[in-house]
């Protein structure tokens, strides 16, 4: 499934009636960065850029221009040529982009064209300019680094020093509100994601073997969600081993993991951009030992508890402190603590974020959740003494009266996963 042409030119007619009037917004779809020589990391999409076109192609520019009512848009695209269809194939066409966004063709042009386009239709005051100076420019502020300046202002840095009349202003502030509820087709994609991750998932707890590098474990959950139809991974998966779990981002991924113990696999599959973040824990030889299974229960009461906590009007901290005082007290009941305060040495991170273009996705949390907001329920204990971490991640999407768990059919019972893994 792919979102539809209707549905992008709705976002950016929501967009444009939440900027200010005489503005000028420049999306900028990013390209691969470098790694060594003449090498480079695979092409990552600008985000907003996708979600505003449903292109996900390098060096492309979305242009977004408000008089009062009036609007205009324009796309910049690579043009094609005989060389590039030569050494990486035929690019994207005029005719093609158009019929993917939703653009009219006839304001579709080449990324050549545009430092000309903008200083004659735009950045100016002239009979040719299409609504005058405008005053604000907007601009994707995001710091992929603190005190860094947003990769955005590189592109655009030939307009902001010849023009510091523009205010700059943060077009990320209006599109992460956009960006934060779901429609219908959006939480589609998320549960498509999320079932090819459970195939992933499955195929490793059928593969499951004491003495397993954790990174073949890893290329099996990968090989499965490109066979199930998945695009790719939505981020680093973690396999860990026994002591390696109480890791939270353990990504090395290199050891063999030990007859006995739990791997704690958090991993994700896409779907047209759209990702899933699923955590499960399983033992490696198919049993769970007493002690692994006592612990387990723990972890996945709470898991289910704050699920059902989730409704419209909550907010993401009370199902932190919530998540946080239930550990706490099986921490207590299991006489792993004395102290409630101490739940910290064992459980150290947030029970929740937001998912769907970007795993930690965009959005404020200052906020009450509301319906169409997707989000990970993912409490874990992380027990160094007895090397032991356990999480379980699921995605849930927020309802009217409640929320849909929409990873509810990956297994997580204890009975469960023994009866699947069985062999
Ligand atoms: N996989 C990262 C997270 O669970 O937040
Ligand atoms: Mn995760
Ligand atoms: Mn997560």
């Amino acid at each position: 499934m792919k979102i539809q042409k209707e549905e992008l030119i709705k976002r950016r007619q929501a967009l444009f009636s939440m900027m200010q009037k005489r503005s000028l917004a420049l999306v900028y779809s990013g390209e691969a960065p470098h790694k060594t020589l003449d090498q480079f990391y695979a092409y990552t999409p600008n985000r907003n850029f996708q979600y505003l076109t449903g292109i996900a192609r390098e060096r492309f520019v979305l242009v977004m221009l408000k008089k009062d009512v009036e609007t205009y848009t324009y796309l910049f695209i690579e043009s094609d040529s005989e060389e590039a269809t030569k050494w990486t194939g035929k690019r994207l066409m005029r005719a093609e982009a158009s019929e993917i966004s939703g653009i009219p063709l006839d304001d579709i042009g080449y990324v050549a064209g545009l430092p000309e386009f903008l200083s004659q239709k735009i950045l100016s005051d002239s009979r040719k300019s299409l609504i005058g100076m405008p005053k604000i420019l907007y601009l994707d502020m995001y710091r992929p680094r603190p005190l860094t300046k947003p990769i955005s202002m590189i592109y655009a840095q030939d307009i902001i020093e010849n023009f510091p009349e523009l205010a700059l202003m943060n077009l990320c502030e209006l599109i992460d509100q956009l960006r934060r509820v779901k429609s219908t087709s959006e939480i589609a994609l998320i549960q498509e994601a999320i079932q090819h991750t459970r195939s992933g998932i499955e195929r490793m707890m059928k593969e499951a073997k004491a003495g397993m590098n954790e990174r073949a474990l890893a290329s099996l959950f990968e090989y499965q969600i490109k066979q199930s139809g998945s695009e790719g991974l939505a981020f680093n998966t973690i396999v860990a081993g026994g002591p390696r779990a109480v890791v939270l981002h353990y990504e090395d991924n290199d050891q063999s993991i030990e007859d006995l113990s739990l791997v704690l696999c958090d991993l994700g599959a896409v779907a047209d951009g759209y990702n899933a973040d699923i955590t499960r824990t399983f033992p490696i030889n198919g049993r769970f030992t007493p002690r692994q299974k006592q612990l387990y229960e723990a972890v996945l009461e709470v898991n289910k508890a704050v699920i059902d906590q989730i409704r419209p009007g909550v907010m993401v901290k009370d199902l932190n402190a919530f998540a946080k005082d239930e550990l706490a007290n099986r921490l207590l009941g299991l006489g792993i603590i004395k102290d409630k305060m101490d739940v910290d040495r064992y459980y150290y991170h947030s029970v929740s974020h937001y998912l769907g273009l970007d795993t930690h996705d965009v959005g404020t949390y200052q906020v009450p959740l509301e319906p169409g907001v997707v989000l990970t329920v993912e409490p874990g204990l992380y027990i160094p003494e007895e090397q032991i971490g356990i999480r379980i991640e699921d995605d849930v999407v927020v309802v009217k009266d409640g929320a849909i768990n929409l990873s509810a059919d990956i297994i997580k019972e204890v009975d469960e996963i023994e009866s699947f893994m069985k062999r």
